[in-house]
């Protein structure tokens, strides 16, 4: 009823509607449950393949065997339970990032959204197949690179890109000291200058904003500032069908906005979590000791690492916040009830198209 109004998201031949995509969320916090719920509304819903196999239950030797099959098995899952369009985020930190690609390449997957480290080499896992490529970016510097990249080495330009500011959860491209300090460029100035370089080319390449948006009103921001669609994760965890366990899901609902805080990663980042005593013991020092049979993370060192973030994260996941720790955007706080998927996005849909029209009657 409201395709009258409001622009789909195009990306080649998908069209998404309302255009949104739901932000990969690892470690198991967004798997099949979660994607195809979303896709089932017209929305991108996508699978985070970090850490998805229960390779700590396993000789390391199948560690990238445990993950390839965990993926396959999350995304037919997802395609029995929706006709919808179904993505993967793959971050290319995962050391079996090549493995993920191909797999989710043979499996036809939708869309593959990759960030976490430069995607340039993307386009060479797609065996002339037409699925799309969608880099994550925090500055419009870094999507030009991908762009000459993919276009000398592949004849491919990205086929949309997701631009993630510093109100994002999990691991985020930009220094502690600029997220702490308030000095890292806001997520209008970088989407404004990738657009730039989007629309030079023929045709523009859609941008798409991440990080911050919380309801129908930040959607129309972003749209009204040029861009094609939103990506967005933390509004996705208070769900019923989103995969993590509800202990994760209380951690948002119980946050106030001074919870959400920064922690410096072992993989080399810093992300934004909700406190808990737990934080509060890392950040004082504390170091869980533990043996890693595989290195999940190209840019962990485990003889360094205080602690075990894949461990930790999926503790998360299975509800046991003693021993962990939620990442959460900055707006986790302002989550204060669990619903359905389709609830959630009909708000959405209305609360965007009163922003939109409100707008329209103001010319
Ligand atoms: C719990 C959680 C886990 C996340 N995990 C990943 C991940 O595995 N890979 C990734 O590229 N981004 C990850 N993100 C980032 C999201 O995909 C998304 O771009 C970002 O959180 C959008 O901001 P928002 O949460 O404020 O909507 C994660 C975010 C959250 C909240």
């Amino acid at each position: 009823m409201y395709m009258d109004h409001l622009p789909p998201l195009n990306i080649g031949n998908l069209e998404i509607y309302p255009p949104i995509i739901q932000g990969g969320m690892g470690v198991r916090v967004s798997r099949a449950n979660l994607a195809a719920a979303v896709a089932n509304t017209g929305c991108v819903g996508v699978i985070a393949s970090a850490g998805l196999g229960q390779y700590e239950d396993f000789p390391d030797a199948e560690f990238e065997k445990v993950n390839e099959e965990a993926l396959r098995y999350e995304i037919r899952k997802a395609r029995r339970l929706s006709s919808g369009i179904i993505g993967v985020n793959i971050m290319v930190a995962l050391s079996d990032y090549e493995n993920l690609v191909k797999t989710a390449v043979e499996e036809n997957i939708d869309l593959i959204i990759s960030g976490a480290g430069l995607p340039l080499s993307l386009p060479k896992y797609l065996n002339g197949k037409d699925i799309k490529l969608v880099p994550v970016v925090s500055s419009a510097r870094t999507f030009q690179i991908i762009c000459k990249r993919w276009k000398s080495h592949f004849n491919k330009l990205p086929d949309a890109v997701v631009v993630e500011g510093v109100k994002a959860g999990g691991h985020l491209g930009y220094s502690p000291d600029s997220i702490i300090n308030n000095t890292a460029a806001g997520l209008e100035q970088i989407i404004s200058e990738t657009i730039k370089i989007a629309d030079s080319f023929e045709p523009a390449i859609p941008v798409i904003a991440a990080g911050g948006i919380f309801d129908g009103d930040d959607i129309a921001h972003f749209l009204k500032l040029g861009a094609s669609g939103v990506q967005m994760a933390t509004r996705f965890v208070c769900t019923d069908e989103c995969d993590a366990h509800n202990n994760f899901k209380l951690a948002y609902l119980n946050a106030n906005a001074e919870d959400l805080t920064i922690i410096e990663s072992p993989v080399g980042l810093p992300g934004r979590v909700i406190n808990s005593s737990f934080v509060e013991k890392i950040k004082q020092g504390k170091t869980i000791p533990f043996e890693c049979k595989y290195q999940c993370l190209k840019t962990c060192d485990p003889t360094k690492a205080p602690y075990c973030i894949a461990k930790v994260l999926a503790n998360a996941a299975e509800g046991k916040m003693d021993e962990s720790f939620v990442f959460a955007g900055s707006n986790a706080w302002r989550c204060n009830k669990i619903v359905p998927v389709r609830l959630l996005v009909d708000e959405l849909i209305e609360e965007l198209t009163l922003a939109l029209s409100a707008e329209m009657l103001c010319l």
